[in-house]
């Protein structure tokens, strides 16, 4: 194939919604990715908590090309092995009872508020619809997930949003008693708020968000699209605190960088969708599927301890550096606040030294392929120190 500079052609030709950083990425292997001039970098951002088993890991190969041989779709109107079993896995590990499959974070998103709406209208008719969520959230770019979204950054523009959404302060106890009312269908939260500066929020709140959902029979939901899937060091984050959500959703990770997303339902509301009520073409795709199948399958016990300690690794040494002012998160999921540097700045001046990062509001976000080994981090974490350490 002739080629061709795709900087310059994909400014022309792709819409400009995305603020590229410059790098063409070209191919990688586990932690390490290589430009289209061959230039190598370490790689702190898994395609933002996507590639959980780094780039091109072998088994995940042969297990997506397997299935690519056998059959690359068929359609929800059928029965598929691969998303069986990933149901099976996903339901027996949590003790939640059925899963819905979709291809994305958003859409994972719009299947558990659409659920919590249809669980209310159903026991106590239409007037119970309001969804709470909190401010600084994120949780996608649909109508649905953006309204959820509590940051008004992005959403002017695109007025008007869903009606009966509602936000509350993070880890506050008196805003959530007083927003919640009888006309209250769900709440949603992120265990740790990604795109909202890894700010991970407190087992107290998150405790009384369940146990208000439990008393008014709301739906409880936790989006683990960014924390979830062996991110956090457990397979969910919620699993710290010792809660038990109605939905838990899911994306990102467990495709291991094909595109899969889902919701997993517990005892509550795990029947309330009927045939024809939801649905998407790809949703649960066989390939992507047999993806997720490789990597739940590496994400034992041994596994999620390593990354609980890579990432408690990754934070003393972050901690330890003199611009840092504060780290945050759980596991490889990680936000470092400095003391006076620009964020953004600092991430590309580590890209310029062969190491790609992430910024998430005024702090740098950190979230390696799950599989980095120990050397892969020194590497990566002695750029960034040298960078911060720059007048
Ligand atoms: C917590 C959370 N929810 C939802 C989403 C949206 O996922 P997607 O981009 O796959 O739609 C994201 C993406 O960053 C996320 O971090």
């Amino acid at each position: 194939m002739k080629k061709i500079d795709v900087k310059t052609m994909d400014q022309e030709k792709i819409v400009g919604s995305y603020a590229r950083y410059d790098l063409v990425a070209d191919h990688g292997k586990g932690a390490i990715c290589v430009d289209e001039d061959g230039k190598e970098y370490i790689d702190f951002t898994a395609g933002i908590g996507v590639n959980s088993l780094g780039f091109c890991d072998e088994g995940w190969i042969k297990a997506v090309t397997k299935q690519l041989k056998k059959l690359q779709h068929a359609s929800n109107l059928f029965y598929t092995e691969p998303q069986t079993r990933v149901a099976d896995i996903l339901t027996r590990r949590t003790g939640l009872k059925k899963v819905f499959f979709a291809n994305s974070g958003a859409e994972a998103n719009e299947a558990a508020m659409k659920v919590a709406r249809k669980y209310s209208n159903n026991k106590y008719g239409n007037d119970i619809n309001w969804i709470m969520t909190l401010e600084n959230s994120f949780h996608g770019r649909t109508m649905a997930a953006i309204t959820a979204t509590g940051q008004d950054s992005y959403h002017k523009e695109f007025y008007p949003f869903l009606k009966h959404s509602i936000y509350c302060q993070p880890n506050d106890l008196e805003d959530l008693r007083r927003k919640v009312t009888d006309k209250t269908c769900a709440i949603m939260l992120e265990i740790i708020q990604g795109e909202g500066g890894v700010e991970n929020l407190e087992p107290d709140f998150v405790k009384e968000v369940e146990e208000l959902c439990r008393q008014k029979d709301m739906v409880f939901i936790v989006d683990e699209v960014q924390t979830g899937i062996g991110r956090t060091g457990k397979l969910f984050a919620y699993e710290y605190f010792g809660v038990r959500p109605d939905i838990v959703t899911f994306a990102k990770g467990i495709g291991g960088g094909l595109p899969i997303g889902g919701a997993l339902f517990g005892e509550k509301v795990c029947d309330v969708l009927r045939p024809g009520n939801h649905g998407t073409t790809y949703g649960g795709n066989p390939v992507a599927c047999a993806g997720a199948l490789e990597v739940l399958g590496r994400m034992d016990e041994a596994f999620l301890k390593e990354v609980e300690e890579k990432g408690a690794y990754m934070k003393e040494k972050l901690s330890a550096l003199p611009q840092v002012a504060s780290v945050s998160g759980m596991g490889l999921m990680i936000g470092v606040e400095l003391k006076e540097k620009n964020a953004k700045k600092v991430v590309d001046q580590a890209l310029a030294q062969g190491l790609m990062t992430l910024t998430a509001k005024e702090k740098i976000r950190l979230l390696p392929p799950l599989t980095i080994t120990y050397e892969e981090i020194d590497k990566g974490l002695k750029i960034l120190e040298r960078i911060l350490a720059l007048a």
